[in-house]
């Protein structure tokens, strides 16, 4: 059997995330079915979750939604916090491709090596994010990021009601 280039893969899994797009019928199922797509086709993706604003706290916090992978103790996060807090605050998409080098790194498994965290828009306003952790170094390239980020955008609209 051909091996699929990677390009070939980042293709695949955007269509399967239209795909599941089109059947989910809400935006709770949409996430459901990416963490699922993710971590099940990106052989690097060990662990993938969203984590949504709590509506009306104060102060503001990130609390976990649907995810795959280990369990993690982290199910509220503060944006001051993390990674997870860097993008949410900073409603930039960040990188990291060694945890180990970034005092913002809030650990949850000692086997993740590198880490992104990409925010989720709604009516232009970061309403939550797609947090993706991996056992190896340096597993988000570019394409990956743009993938990643695609699938973000992808709950976004459907939480405007898209
Ligand atoms: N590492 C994240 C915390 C969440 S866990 O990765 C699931 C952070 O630094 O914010």
């Amino acid at each position: 059997m051909a091996t699929k280039s990677k390009t070939g893969k980042f293709e695949e899994v955007r269509k399967e995330a239209d795909r599941i797009n089109s059947e989910a019928r809400t935006a709770d199922r949409l996430m459901e079915g990416i963490a699922r797509l993710l971590n099940r086709e990106m052989l690097k993706y060990n662990w993938v979750g969203f984590y949504m604003l709590e509506a009306g706290a104060n102060p503001p916090a990130l609390v976990l939604g649907h995810y795959q992978g280990a369990m993690t103790v982290h199910t509220r996060i503060s944006l001051h916090q993390g990674i997870c807090g860097a993008a949410a605050s900073s409603g930039k998409t960040v990188v990291v491709h060694d945890v180990k080098k970034d005092p913002r790194y809030l650990a949850c498994s000692i086997e993740t090596k590198s880490e992104i965290v990409v925010p989720i828009f709604v009516h232009g306003k970061v309403a939550g994010e797609l947090d993706i952790d991996s056992h190896f170094l340096s597993a988000f390239s570019d394409e990956d990021r743009e993938m990643v980020e695609y699938c973000a955008e992808l709950v976004g609209k459907r939480l405007e009601g898209k």
